[in-house]
């Protein structure tokens, strides 16, 4: 038996290999910030999801030892039993008070909150219908849960609406519940589009519950960064925060109404049977928010560095325009895109290249992303030496 797990494991690396698809993980050297060390080396760094310029940020840093100081290190238990403080209570009403839903209920990252939405609210009858392109915690979670699961194509809102209309059951009108689920990301990892949540929530309505991960679009979209459904104007059922991004640290929230809120808290087995996240993190995490709403100075200087992008680059092959700080630039096959990465990284510019399954197969892309923490003249290197490498 051992002998067959071996043989199975090396056969799959060894395709990995042979596909040219496998990926290496190399620490950095000290925080990842606007540049980073790797072997000594120091990069400019394109390449993190920090778009906020938080995750290194000395303010923040000392939210969190202050809450390590009030309350120790770590939360000891899972919520229910005695893992949940004050700090897990002042923030998840920051949140609410923030975001404008009645509860929010905290997991230790959006992979479980996703996992935990889709597995603890679809039962067998349901009808679950997810983008495409939405996150693998997503996708997976959807193929594992008893529902039936439908892909529409991404961002086609009249896709949508004939697989609302075939495959929905329609809404009891007695008690109103409702049985299918549309789950959308705000904004798309590896794109850096938007859902087009306006139109969505007019096809979802009376018809469906609408879910928005928002990991992408928080923090960075919308009045004081509120995310993608405030600047589309909505306001799904539920909406997935994630804080490993725009926020500089970790975990996630589910926002819901009240009765979905003590259900999930009831149900929901990552939230149940899985320690809470630190008390100095909870803490740590309501400073994140109350400097995500008061420095839109932050979201002010990502616009500058877009115009900054899309002045120096939109002329170049592979480039595309998006109004989010990811910026793909997509090359097509992944041996390309790989020489690519490292040309820039002989020139000190730090780039992860995305490759198929991760992105479809053709499409491979430098996943470029901006933070608040750039300044122009990085923009400005890249920008001229993506030109050189591309147009020789
Ligand atoms: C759209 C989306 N949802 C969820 C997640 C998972 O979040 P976390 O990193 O907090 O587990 C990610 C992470 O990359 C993501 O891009």
């Amino acid at each position: 038996m051992t002998q067959a797990f071996s043989r199975r494991i090396a056969a799959s690396l060894e395709l990995r290999q042979q596909q040219g698809l496998q990926r290496k993980i190399t620490p950095i050297e000290k925080g990842n910030t606007s540049s980073l060390v790797r072997n000594h080396k120091e990069y400019i760094n394109f390449s993190s999801n920090d778009y906020l310029g938080l995750a290194a940020d000395k303010k923040l840093a000392k939210a969190w030892q202050k809450g390590i100081d009030l309350y120790g290190n770590g939360s000891g238990a899972s919520p229910l039993v005695t893992g949940f403080s004050s700090a897990h209570q002042a923030l998840e009403e920051r949140l609410c008070d923030w975001l404008g839903y009645s509860r929010a209920i905290l997991f230790s990252s959006g992979f479980s909150a996703n996992q935990a939405m889709l597995f603890s609210l679809l039962e067998k009858q349901d009808l679950l219908l997810q983008d495409k392109l939405n996150h693998a915690s997503l996708i997976e979670a959807g193929m594992l849960c008893p529902a039936t699961m439908k892909r529409f194509h991404h961002n086609d809102v009249d896709h949508l609406t004939k697989q609302i209309a075939t495959n929905g059951l329609t809404n009891n009108p007695l008690d109103g519940a409702m049985n299918s689920l549309v789950v959308t990301e705000g904004v798309f990892s590896m794109d850096g589009d938007l859902a087009p949540l306006a139109e969505i929530i007019e096809v979802t309505q009376e018809r469906a519950w609408l879910a928005v991960d928002d990991a992408h679009g928080i923090g960075v979209l919308g009045k004081e960064g509120q995310g993608s459904c405030q600047l589309a104007g909505i306001k799904p059922q539920l909406l997935v925060v994630t804080f490993g991004k725009a926020f500089g640290l970790s975990g996630a929230a589910i926002m819901c109404d009240e009765m979905t809120g003590e259900y999930l808290t009831q149900f929901a087995r990552h939230h149940v049977y899985s320690t809470a996240m630190p008390p100095s993190q909870a803490y740590a995490l309501h400073q994140a928010v109350n400097m995500v709403a008061t420095e839109q100075w932050r979201r002010d200087k990502l616009a500058e560095l877009y115009h900054c992008y899309d002045q120096q680059l939109s002329s170049v092959l592979g480039y595309q325009y998006t109004q989010t700080p990811i910026k793909p630039f997509v090359v097509g096959e992944a041996e390309q895109t790989m020489q690519l990465a490292e040309r820039l990284k002989d020139k000190d510019l730090w780039l992860t290249a995305i490759r198929p399954p991760t992105v479809p197969k053709g499409r491979a892309r430098l996943r470029i992303t901006l933070t608040a923490n750039h300044t122009k003249q990085q923009v400005t290197q890249l920008a001229s030496e993506l030109h050189s490498l591309i147009e020789g």
